[in-house]
Formats: C-alpha cells, structure tokens, sequence
C-alpha cells in the first residue's frame, strides 16, 4: 500500500505548551483518517502543521514522498496544489458569486483556459449537487448549500489528499450526515486520501477506515471507530459517552 502521509514526531509547543509531543501518523492512499480529541488537543495544529501554515519545532512531515519541511516556497506550492483544505469555518467571499468563488483556487494554481475552468465549475456542482446555484450569492445560500459550495472548491482542483477540519460542526444533524455522505462519495469518486479532524460522532461512523484519539499531545488510541467505541478503556469510554450524549443532544 502507498502511504500518502507519513508523520514522524512531530512536535509543536506554543512558547512552554506543548501541543504536540512527537505524533507519528500513517494515512495509507485512499484511506480517510479520522482525528478525535478534546477541544484544544491540537487538532487544527496538526493539520495546520502539515500544510506549513504553522511550523513545527521537530519531526518530519511526508506527503506522497516528499518531505514538505524541507521545501522551498515554490516546491511547497507545488505541494499544495494537489492538496485540498476546508478549514473551520471556511467561509465563501462574501463579494463573489458561487461560480467566481469556485474559479478561485483554479485561477490561482494553474494555467487552465476559459473553457476548461467552466466545464470544471459545471462538474463540480453536479458533484454536490448544486448546479442552479452556479450565479447565486453566498448570501442566498442556506448554511447546508455554503458548506456544499466550499467543498466543491476546496475539491476542484482534483487534489489527490483532502484536510477537513470540523467539516459538520455547526450544522444541523440532518445537513451534517449530508455532507458526511457526500465527503465519503467525493472521496471513492475522486480516488482521494483524506484526514478529516471531527468532534461529530455520526460524521466519523460515515466517513472513517481508522481514527486516533490525540491527547495531551500524543496519539493516546488508533483503531476502527467500533474498536474505539467499545473499547473498556476508561478515557474512551469517557470520550465517547460525552460525544454521543452530546449527539443525541442534537438530534433531539
Ligand atoms: N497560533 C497559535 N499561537 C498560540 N497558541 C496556539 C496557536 N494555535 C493554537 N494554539 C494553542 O494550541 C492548542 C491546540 O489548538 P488547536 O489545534 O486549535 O485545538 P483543537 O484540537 O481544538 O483543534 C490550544 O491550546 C491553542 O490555544
Ligand atoms: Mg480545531
């Protein structure tokens, strides 16, 4: 099996915090990994952390191969084109219709002609579902259709490895397992690797091969989602009866 992503101790302390305290972490191709932990684990920090927008103290970081630590800033754009990041609370540019805001990326990173970068926008809304949308303002969309837009931007480049941080949170129970579905179905259409950081219980059930559970800076647990849901230890059981109480909450 091809490891897209090959963490090997990491660490990052902001000043005498410790955030992250020599994760190693393995995501082979085609695999999406969830990341659990408790708020302020250093989640987001190790996402961030593997797309350089945070620099790590010590470790190696290799995505398909390549370590991005040691890059340059054009090769570590090389690198990020055939990335896809939705960050917390990505928001749309509030100025630009939907098809502006998915040209974008496309216009940013590559070369492609008029022609091309349309037929791009057209299938990408098809994917999500949202091809009436294409003149619409973010602000005619429902919460639900803004985060559908922002994944299909954050997916057109086709990239080969997607970062999701808390992709539902926010979201009504019902838009939630939406989107969870449609990040799933994305990811065997488009043949994508993904590392998807999430507190939503039911969006993990959907979308995860493996997960860990990062705490007090290490990677404490790693399994299925079932090992880890049934599992005797008392952290876990504690974690996840918080999370589904907190579920059930929602849904009620
Ligand atoms: N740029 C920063 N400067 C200082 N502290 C930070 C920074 N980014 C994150 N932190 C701290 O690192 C810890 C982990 O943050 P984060 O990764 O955002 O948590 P989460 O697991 O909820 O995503 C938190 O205590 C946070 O305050
Ligand atoms: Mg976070």
């Amino acid at each position: 099996m091809n490891i897209v992503v090959d963490i090997k101790n990491l660490s990052k302390a902001f000043g005498s915090h410790i955030v992250l305290d020599n994760v190693s972490l393995k995501v082979e191709e085609g695999e999406n990994m969830v990341v659990f932990g408790q708020s302020g684990t250093g989640k987001s920090v190790l996402l961030k952390c593997m797309v350089r927008l945070l620099e790590p103290d010590s470790g190696e970081i290799y995505i398909e191969g390549i370590n991005v630590l040691n890059l340059s800033p054009k090769e570590l754009n090389n690198v990020r084109k055939h990335l896809g990041f939705l960050f917390q609370g990505a928001a749309l540019y509030d100025s630009m219709s939907v098809r502006e805001n998915l040209e974008f990326p496309l216009i940013r990173h590559f070369n492609f002609t008029p022609k091309e970068r349309e037929d791009k926008i057209k299938s990408v809304l098809e994917k999500v579902s949202l091809e009436e949308a294409i003149d619409k303002m973010p602000s005619e969309l429902s919460g639900g259709m803004k985060k559908r837009i922002g994944l299909a931007r954050s997916i057109i480049t086709e990239p080969k490895l997607m970062l999701y941080d808390e992709p539902t949170t926010g979201l009504d129970p019902i838009t939630s397992k939406e989107i969870s579905s449609l990040i799933l179905e994305l990811q065997k259409s488009l043949k994508m690797t993904s590392v998807v950081v999430t507190h939503d219980l039911l969006c993990a059930e959907i979308i995860a091969d493996r997960a860990i559970v990062l705490n007090n800076g290490i990677v404490q647990h790693e399994g299925t989602i079932t090992e880890l849901t049934t599992s005797s230890d008392p952290f876990l059981r504690n974690f996840f009866s918080h999370e589904i109480v907190e579920d059930q909450n929602r849904r009620n």
